[in-house]
């Protein structure tokens, strides 16, 4: 109903995230409420993990297992509500880190139990996705999403959001983020990869150097991403250079690095809307902070007469507000609540 407050929460990766929704009137167009972020309030364990040059997953449960708590205290307090205004709770079950969502999980079912509230399990992937309705409103029916995250790198129908998501196409190696951050720990700039890479490129050359497109040959599928050559390209030409004792021109390799995934992500995702006939093209997940993907999919979509939707940087990354969204949408659109067993499940589609 109107009114309605959803509490989200994420413990998916490394981001401790809690996010507070308010349900409002049901657009006429998509039958989807709009949505209205009331506050979200972030922990992030990623410093503890910077020198492993990726997440570890024990130091992610614990640093949640401490953050839970006063996550949610400051998640309240910016939203200006009290516990007894909250009507759901949604949490990420999945896919993830298991002993990562396995605290998430845990604090939910406490909080739904203690509250007296309804508890629903809910896909980080359709959260990622989600966040952009809180700001841009429902996503009309026929969008196609291109969700970019540090696992994932998928293709999708993301018109009915609340209950089902098509895929279309899938990395068939990395992901876009992983991509980054690989590339990040070989060139010895840390963890996470995508913010940091994003600044250096922006004092390079996109064009010095000509890494490849993946999968942008005549034969293989469209729809269908990889990002493992890409990769090793990098690191050959780095290793080159530090062979021969030359300097390493980080600047210009961030710059060519993501200048051949923004040129493939974008190329892609304007077919793809094209061939089925999409005329919104919605880009989630942490790789949509990056400025070139955003600046490259703002032109490309325009030329193709495409309405462009992305979230701003600090919801495409992981969050607990779009947790709340993706579970307001999944209530308004009859999910049921989650059984009392509800689990994590780190390889849910
Ligand atoms: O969605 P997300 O926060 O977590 C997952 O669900 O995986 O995505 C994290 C990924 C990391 O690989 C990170 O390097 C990348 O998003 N990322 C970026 C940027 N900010 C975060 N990649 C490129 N440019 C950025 N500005
Ligand atoms: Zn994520």
């Amino acid at each position: 109903r109107p009114g309605a407050v959803v509490l989200g929460i994420e413990s998916s990766c490394d981001e401790t995230g809690v996010g507070l929704v308010r349900m409002g009137e049901r657009d006429p167009a998509t039958g989807q409420p709009r949505l209205e972020l009331l506050g979200h309030q972030l922990a992030s364990s990623s410093d503890q993990h910077a020198r492993y040059g990726g997440v570890v997953p024990e130091i992610a449960s614990r640093a949640h297992l401490e953050a839970m708590q006063p996550t949610m205290a400051a998640a309240f307090a910016k939203a200006g509500i009290d516990r007894d205004q909250v009507d759901a709770v949604a949490v990420t079950c999945g896919p993830g880190l298991a002993g990562a969502l396995l605290v998430g999980v845990a604090a939910a079912k406490a909080y739904a139990a203690g509250w007296d509230l309804p508890l629903y399990g809910v896909n980080h992937l359709a959260g990622h996705i989600a966040a952009d309705t809180l700001e841009h409103g429902p996503l009309p029916a026929n969008t196609l999403a291109l969700l970019v995250s540090g696992g994932h790198t998928q293709l999708l129908r993301a018109g009915d959001l609340g209950t089902n998501l098509e895929q279309l196409g899938s990395t068939v190696d990395d992901a876009a983020g992983e991509a980054y951050d690989k590339v990040a720990r070989l060139l010895g700039l840390g963890y996470p990869g995508g913010p940091v890479i994003d600044q250096q490129a922006a004092a390079g050359d996109p064009a010095a150097i000509a890494f490849p497109r993946g999968l942008t040959g005549p034969r293989d599928n469209p729809y269908d991403f990889s990002f493992s050559g890409l990769k090793t390209a990098v690191a050959r030409y780095v290793e080159g250079k530090r062979r021969a004792g030359e300097p390493v021109p980080v600047a210009d390799v961030c710059a060519s690095f993501q200048e051949a995934v923004a040129d493939v992500l974008t190329a892609k995702t304007v077919r793809a809307a094209r061939d089925i006939g999409a005329d919104t093209v919605v880009i989630a997940g942490g790789v949509a902070a990056n400025g070139r993907l955003r600046e490259l999919a703002e032109i490309r979509c325009g030329d193709a007469g495409i309405t462009l939707r992305v979230p701003r940087p600090g919801l495409c990354t992981d969050n607990g507000a779009m947790i709340a969204a993706i579970g307001a949408l999944a209530i308004a659109a009859g999910a049921q609540p989650a059984d009392p067993a509800l689990t994590g499940n780190p390889g849910l589609p």
